[in-house]
């Protein structure tokens, strides 16, 4: 952990300190590692702290009606449309301490460089810290991030956890409102661009001796909930052969993914990382069993392949080891290419800073990116992370990474200012 003085000028330093603050309890829920789900205590605490670093680099902070952070640093005229840098606050269970935040702190930090030096411009900054990006309580992910996007679907604000709390009950524990929930999204002409600066999550940097990559696309995801209903019975007299064992048909099924997953190219990957089993208990064969499957892919036609063939194959454990499946499909991200006009200015940005061509890289992670693509175009810088390892605690980086994502998210700024959507703003205000 990083030891930082109590004040200092915008720094990557400051960040790294910030997020390692942030990585334990009251900022996490549980006393012994990392987790921070959407609305849960540590959320609570987050925001709090975060409200007042945003004060401190000269923005207004809001919680908004959907559970984000959101700082705003006026521009020149009131209600100027807004340049957004963002990512997430929110963790997995046991996760790491820079997944999101660090893009949070880099927001911050970015927006302070400004303030110090008294720059206004002819946009707003806002920095958003993003409630659920991860979907580490409720069944789907980046809930928040699609209520800002004004893409929320049906079933989302019905949606209940692991522990049968209600998105109404969870939102009503944080002061907010489920029938307000909506209320989080912005308007088109409001948001001019959207910027994320996010750790690697893989080893592609660090093996090819990079401290900075510009992202082009994000790849795609589904999530798909599967429930396998067997019969429960004694597990001392019910006979092997007259066994519906939901558990050993589940793990027939979870062998299946992972072999369609791996028979592809290599960006695809399938993964069941959750499953409960009904009843879990030591002397009864089990009776139900529910299991998550993310599929994702670089182009939508690989990641759909392989969901048909898992769609395919899974009934057919299923109808030969005679247990019910119900498949549900949950959250569908087409995968998600980067604004090229955009991406180029982060282009230009990070080779002014590092001094090379920046290495432009596909994230298989998926990010809030994806879905303010869905609202303004957006850009990504990603910053090397140690062995690549991500949602994991051993989760690092280097300061001096971070100081240098700094620089090239304050260089993105200054060139957005001159030549990007944000020198359209100034055109615009002149025009008022
Ligand atoms: C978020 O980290 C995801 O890629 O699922
Ligand atoms: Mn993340
Ligand atoms: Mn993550």
């Amino acid at each position: 952990m990083v030891k930082m003085p109590a004040r200092e000028t915008a720094s990557g330093l400051r960040a790294v300190a910030r997020c390692d603050d942030l990585g334990v309890a009251p900022y996490s829920d549980s006393d012994d590692h990392l987790f921070r789900p959407y609305l849960g205590a540590g959320h609570a605490a987050t925001l709090d702290r975060i409200a007042a670093w945003m004060t401190e680099a000269g923005m207004t902070a809001r919680v908004d009606a959907a559970g984000n952070i959101v700082g705003r640093y006026e521009g020149r005229h009131p209600d100027a449309p807004a340049l957004v840098i963002g990512s997430h606050v929110d963790s997995v269970r046991d996760g790491g301490r820079y997944d999101g935040m660090l893009g949070v702190m880099l927001g911050i930090e970015t927006v302070a460089w400004f303030a110090e030096r008294g720059h206004r411009f002819a946009f707003a900054i806002e920095v958003i810290g993003f409630g659920d990006e991860e979907g580490s309580r409720f069944p789907v992910s980046m809930l928040t991030t699609r209520a800002v996007a004004g893409v929320l679907g049906d079933q989302d604000l019905a949606l209940v956890d692991a522990a049968g709390v209600g998105l109404a009950e969870a939102l009503d524990g944080f002061g907010l409102d489920v029938t307000r929930f909506v209320d989080a999204v912005r308007e088109r002409e409001d948001v001019l661009a959207y910027v994320e600066a996010h750790i690697e999550q893989g080893p592609v940097l660090e093996a090819e001796g990079h401290a900075l990559g510009v992202v082009s696309a994000i790849a795609a995801q589904y999530r798909f909930r599967a429930v396998v209903t067997g019969v429960a019975g004694h597990a001392g007299t019910m006979a092997m052969r007259l066994r519906h064992d939901a558990l050993a048909a589940a793990a027939e099924m979870v062998l299946a993914v992972e072999r369609i997953g791996g028979a592809g190219p290599e960006d695809l990957v399938a993964t069941v990382g959750r499953m409960e089993v009904g009843p879990g208990v030591p002397n009864v064969v089990p009776g139900a069993v529910t299991f998550s499957i993310d599929i994702r892919a670089g182009v939508d036609a690989v990641r759909d392949r392989a969901a048909e063939a898992i769609q395919a194959v899974l009934p057919e454990i299923a109808a030969r080891r005679g247990v019910g499946l119900d498949l549900t499909l949950q959250q569908d991200l087409p995968a998600t290419p980067c604004d090229g006009s955009l991406s180029a200015l982060m282009a230009d940005a990070v080779s002014a800073v590092t001094g090379a061509a920046p290495r432009v890289l596909v994230s298989g992670a998926g990010h809030d990116a994806m879905v303010m693509a869905r609202l303004a175009p957006v850009s990504m810088v990603f910053l090397r992370c140690r062995g690549g390892i991500s949602h994991n605690p051993a989760e690092a980086v280097e300061v001096e990474d971070v100081q240098v994502a700094l620089e090239a998210m304050t260089a993105f700024v200054s060139r957005f200012e001159q030549t990007g959507a944000g020198a359209g703003a100034a055109l615009t205000q002149e025009e008022r």
